[in-house]
């Protein structure tokens, strides 16, 4: 795709990648995503900001092929899929300084041997005159990794933010069309990699709204030309209350647990609680993640295998305990044929999770009379906390 003109002098250029399933071999992209790498061409000096996946450099190469000089490359986030073509970027333009965060720096250095006299750091606030354009850097840690930055074009009033806002969508809009697409893949965007650092980032979001912003232009997904739309969002996902709301993510192997999983849901429901159900046998683990933004209450189900709890269950609580929910109650419920240590190993799996456990139900084999009775208790101790809460 050639560079696209986003408003005099500015462009943008990258690689929509459609076909991409799955990143950093871990996170699923149902409707795949895009690199966005943007070019401002100041009257006295030209940047680029941001690049794109190593293997997709000879993409931006070719988008670059008029631009016979470039001052500066910007890196905001040292991540490869927005740092990887670097070095051949720099090959193209040897002259041309690398600006980044001071921590930046050591982490480039480090993953894509970048030489020392490429670098130019640059102080939070730190101002770039490009003759008739001002770039502000704004240092904003922890979104998602220790240097991250943003960059504010002063004249312009847009934000560049890289992952910060970002979503994985692969699409030939510019802008952001259809905000209700948009909030469900940023909402899966923040809660797959920005949820655990989400105090940190709140202080990221309120230094940031202190600007006077017309469009946040992140590096995944398209722009955002109404900036509140995506800024209170943020804010909802970080600090908004907690949904009436239990997330039931499950395996069974042999129907026991599912029974189990089947009756306490219906017993929610008559109380008045929802509930969000992933067999993590087959789930898309970006739709967990989602859930997880505001459920109230986390029940794992699970059967015994070699003594514990099933993988596949073992997978989902580290990533839940990863992912640091804000979630307050959690119990567990499943079935065992003989014996074993699920519930103490579930546990102990989960020290990051502020959450108050309740009393877990565990049926030896096919749940009895007796075990569908605790799991009605159950569904009414949690729906009694829920309302005690205020959850809504
Ligand atoms: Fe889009 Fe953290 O990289």
């Amino acid at each position: 795709m050639k560079p696209r003109k986003i408003k005099d002098k500015i462009y943008w250029m990258g690689f929509i990648d459609w076909d991409n399933r799955l990143f950093d071999s871990l996170i699923p992209l149902p409707d795949g995503t895009s690199y966005n790498s943007f070019l401002i061409e100041g009257s006295e000096k030209t940047v680029l900001i941001d690049t794109v996946e190593s293997h997709l450099a000879g993409e931006l190469l070719a988008q670059l092929e008029n631009v016979s000089k470039l001052d500066y490359l910007v890196s905001l986030h040292s991540e490869q899929d927005h740092s990887g073509s670097i070095p051949q970027i720099l090959a193209r333009y040897p002259d041309a300084k690398l600006i980044t965060s001071p921590k930046a720096k050591g982490l480039l250095k480090d993953l894509l041997h970048v030489p020392e006299e490429s670098f130019i750091t640059v102080s939070d606030g730190e101002t770039l005159s490009l003759g008739d354009k001002t770039l502000e850097f704004i240092h904003t840690p922890w979104v998602h990794w220790p240097e991250t930055m943003v960059a504010y074009l002063k004249e312009d009033k847009i934000l560049f933010s890289c992952d910060f806002f970002g979503s994985h969508i692969a699409t030939t809009d510019l802008y952001v069309t259809d905000e209700a697409r948009v909030y469900e893949a940023a909402k899966r965007y923040y809660a797959e990699i920005m949820m655990p650092f989400r105090k940190v980032i709140k202080k990221n979001l309120e230094k940031i709204t202190s600007y006077d912003i017309s469009i946040i232009a992140p590096s995944h997904g398209p722009m955002y030309p109404r900036p509140e739309f995506i800024i209170d969002a943020h804010r909802d996902w970080i600090d908004g209350p907690l949904k009436n709301l239990v997330v039931l993510p499950y395996i069974s192997m042999h129907n026991s647990t599912k029974k189990m999983v089947d009756f306490f849901i219906a017993s929610l429901a008559e109380k008045g609680v929802s509930v969000e159900r992933f067999n993590l046998a087959v789930t898309d683990i970006g739709k967990l993640a989602i859930t997880l933004v505001d459920a109230g209450t986390i029940v794992i189900g699970t059967p015994t295998i070699l003594a514990g709890p099933h993988p596949n269950v073992v997978y989902g609580a580290f990533l839940a305990n990863a992912l640091r929910p804000k979630a307050q109650f959690l119990s567990i419920i499943g079935s065992y044929g003989w014996g074993g240590k699920t519930v103490e190993i579930l546990a102990g799996m989960i020290p990051n999770l502020k959450v108050e456990i309740i009393e877990p139900v565990l049926a030896k084999g096919l749940p009895s009379e007796d075990d569908f009775k605790a799991l009605e208790n159950l569904a009414e101790t949690i729906a009694a906390k829920h309302k005690e809460k205020g959850f809504k």
